[in-house]
């Protein structure tokens, strides 16, 4: 693929504000986490907020589709509106892109300028593996869409979290409906959530330097001890 990938830049030069007494990175550092449902993104993402926020560090979570007003009315849209009237999947792929562009531009720039750690719940993988992998839209396009939302706004470092479909799937239905009722993805089959698995461990693949793998099949703080190792690899 054509993306414009950023490598991994490392960090030695680490400000703390006196006032505040807390952490600043100079640039920001962007870090997003990826995974199918059930692989425990968002509570990896609270462990590590807490541990970071622990050392001092300026943190700020997010997520995607979402974290701006507009991001959110659009989620409720594309994960949980059912009938004849359904997004289509190049619907979809759009509302993903304008709740992105949104929470870059209202949100995620403004965090890394003040120099904040921003943890992004998913961010344009999500789009290569959900709408290129699950949905199969062209790739080409969908990389010609990330230049244009995000362009050479990538992560520094991207967390995948990588677990069998049945097990994220058995681990979803455990956890029950939402506040909005059943969802689209959940919903999608087997076959599809292992296109999307594939479409994740394919992007590792190709930008091994930016995106870790791992291993999300054990517990929670297992899994949050070798996340935090490969965010001190880059944040010293
Ligand atoms: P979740 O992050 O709470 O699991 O819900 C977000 C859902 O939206 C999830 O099923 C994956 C899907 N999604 C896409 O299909 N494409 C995207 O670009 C993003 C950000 C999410």
């Amino acid at each position: 693929m054509v993306m414009s990938q950023r490598g991994v830049p490392k960090i030695t030069d680490c400000e703390a504000d006196v006032g505040s007494g807390a952490r600043f990175v100079p640039g920001g550092f962007f870090i997003s986490f990826e995974g199918q449902e059930g692989a425990g993104k968002t509570t990896q993402l609270q462990l590590l907020a807490q541990a970071l926020e622990h050392r001092g560090w300026s943190v700020l979570t997010t997520r995607e589709p979402g974290g701006t007003s507009l991001g959110e009315e659009l989620r409720r849209l594309v994960k949980h509106l059912h009938g004849d009237d359904t997004p289509c999947p190049e619907s979809e792929l759009l509302i993903m892109a304008a709740s992105r562009v949104q929470l870059l531009r209202r949100v995620v720039e403004p965090a890394l300028a003040a120099g904040k750690i921003v943890l992004c719940d998913r961010f344009l993988d999500s789009t290569t593996a959900y709408q290129g992998y699950g949905r199969r839209l062209n790739l080409e396009f969908i990389d010609r869409l990330h230049a244009f939302t995000v362009g050479r706004r990538m992560p520094d470092l991207t967390i995948l979290l990588d677990l069998q479909v049945a097990v994220g799937a058995e681990r979803s239905r455990r956890r029950g409906l939402g506040e909005h009722g059943e969802d689209r993805f959940e919903n999608e089959q087997r076959q599809f959530h292992e296109r999307v698995r594939e479409g994740f461990l394919q992007l590792a693949r190709q930008v091994p330097e930016r995106i870790r793998t791992v291993d999300a099949g054990r517990s929670p703080q297992q899994v949050h001890e070798e996340v935090l190792r490969r965010v001190d690899e880059v944040l010293a």
